[in-house]
């Protein structure tokens, strides 16, 4: 186990076998074996700086049925809402007082958000603020939508992938989803020149290690600038609701597999983690995490984007909690990163 590690940490890359090795004998011993690895890979790229991200949740309608996600469309539970222009643009400029420079829009599938609208709303935060990174976080699109919002001046995507293996992706999605558009979206936005994020939800139901090391292929195939991963959480009002939670420990184990497979990746200690568990946010950082993205949505509709239970979007994950935030950070020896974070060859 231990020369397997250090052979990733040498070679960035893994047999098929070796992989599935680690993932089933990683002990809680060679665990903290990993997580130290990844950390020191992490710090000799960022130092001790974390990049911070605001992340603006712009609506929760969405044409999407996904069983595992809390604002699916069966569920007729959610409270729907959809923030205007006028909005997105006061959360921007109250991030750019907080000092992000990085602003994050994620959204459900929603047809309202037509790609107009989306070229639109991208052109005003562009002209409004040059210096900022824009992420989308908006689905699944066509080549033409994904080139308008990267002309009209978006710089990062994410969508992650949630499962390489077409059976497993089929059992978390309605039929009128497809595996291959996802991966079409994904390489569309490489090749547009995004920089793109994708990724999977650790113990999502039916996943296994088999699964596990196809993400793990993929991701090594299509080399994102982003890696998101975080536990499966479930949500009372899903298909999913009585299915356990993913694990801390695989959690753990498989971002530091991703940072030491990709040392100047952008791995986000993820919002679901900080849900999983108290320390989950610092615990992900410690395991090679380099950064989080605090929520900067209007306060009084946080609670309505909820696609876990208990999603954590106030104290720490919330935008005017920066203060809490680095505390917690420097707890660890960590202190925020204001600039932009582009990820650098
Ligand atoms: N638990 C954890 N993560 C979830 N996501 C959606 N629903 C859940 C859930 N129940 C993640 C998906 C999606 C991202 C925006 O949120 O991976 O890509």
């Amino acid at each position: 186990m231990r020369s397997l590690i250090e052979r990733l940490h040498r070679e960035h890359t893994l047999s098929p076998d070796e992989l599935r090795t680690l993932l089933v004998g990683c002990d809680a011993e060679h665990l903290a074996l990993i997580n130290q690895k990844a950390r020191e890979v992490a710090y000799s790229h960022f130092g001790n700086r974390i990049f911070i991200r605001g992340l603006i949740e712009i609506g929760n309608c969405c044409r999407n049925d996904c069983f595992y996600c809390g604002i699916r469309r069966s569920n007729r539970n959610v409270e729907r809402y959809r923030l205007d222009k006028e909005t997105i643009l006061s959360c921007c400029a109250q991030g750019y007082e907080l000092g992000f420079r990085t602003i994050v829009l994620q959204g459900g599938e929603d047809n309202y958000m037509t790609d107009e609208r989306v070229v639109d709303l991208v052109s005003s935060i562009r002209k409004a603020y040059p210096d900022i990174a824009i992420t989308l976080s908006l689905g699944e699109k066509s080549t033409e939508a994904y080139q308008a919002f990267y002309q009209a001046g978006a710089n990062r995507y994410l969508l992650r992938h949630e499962t390489h293996n077409e059976a497993h992706y089929q059992s978390l999605h309605p039929e009128s989803m497809s595996l291959q558009n996802r991966l079409r979206c994904l390489y569309d936005l490489k090749k547009i020149g995004y920089q793109t994020g994708t990724g999977i939800m650790v113990g999502s139901p039916g996943q296994t290690i088999e699964h596990l090391v196809e993400d793990i292929l993929f991701i090594e195939t299509l080399q994102p600038e982003m890696i998101g991963i975080g536990p499966f959480l479930p949500h009372h009002d899903t298909p999913f609701a009585s299915e356990p939670s993913g694990k801390m420990e695989q959690t753990l184990l498989l971002l530091s597999i991703f940072r030491l497979m990709h040392p100047k990746a952008l791995i986000p200690s993820t919002t679901a983690l900080a849900t999983l568990a108290p320390d989950g946010r610092e615990r992900g950082i410690l395991a090679g995490a380099n950064v989080v993205m605090p929520n900067l949505s209007p306060v009084w509709q946080r609670s309505k984007y909820a696609l876990y239970d208990n999603k954590a979007s106030m104290g720490a994950e919330a935008a005017e909690g920066l203060r809490l935030l680095e505390e917690k950070l420097d707890a660890i020896g960590y202190v925020i990163d204001k600039s932009r974070g582009d990820y650098e060859n």
